[in-house]
């Protein structure tokens, strides 16, 4: 297996074209839904050095924490509850520029400044969503939304 990224500067778009087919060999060689949330965690926090990158999980109708890279943060989120809970009530891609700006922002660390949320949907169902938080303002535009959501579809559950 891969041992070592081969980690890019350039611009974000550059970033992601270098990242995605590393990604992809990592998910190739692996079946296990946890060990591939917990490579593409690191995968993502090295190439990028985002604040907090993780996932958290549907179970028993909330989010549980799962596979993460960065400071503790909070276990559980509702339904509805926040920017995770959100995206996954909605089964759609949230981009916060300003998290102080979102109603509900649930603020595992008064560091993250902007956020996105990405929804593992299988069949109809959202399963789990991809986090990441960035330390500055504007962190996140429709580049990241495009590659997010195509690794995150690379993901089989
Ligand atoms: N800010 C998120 C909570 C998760 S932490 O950022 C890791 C939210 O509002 O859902």
């Amino acid at each position: 297996m891969l041992e070592d990224l081969h980690l890019s500067k350039g611009t974000k778009e550059e970033q992601y074209q270098n990242l995605l087919p590393q990604i992809k060999a990592l998910l190739a060689h692996e079946t296990d839904f946890i060990a591939n949330l917990a490579n593409v965690a690191a995968a993502l926090k090295e190439q990028f050095g985002w604040f907090w990158v993780g996932f958290y999980l549907v179970k028993n109708e909330e989010l549980v924490l799962g596979p993460f890279q960065g400071p503790v943060a909070c276990t559980r989120i509702k339904k509805g509850k926040g920017v995770c809970g959100t995206s996954w009530q909605q089964a759609a891609t949230i981009i916060v520029p300003d998290v102080e700006l979102f109603p509900g922002h649930i603020a595992c660390n008064s560091l993250s400044k902007s956020e996105i949320v990405v929804p593992i949907i299988r069949g109809n169902e959202v399963v789990g969503v991809l986090d990441v938080d960035s330390d500055t303002l504007n962190s996140f535009d429709n580049t990241d939304q495009h590659y997010l959501e195509e690794i995150i579809a690379s993901i089989t559950v």
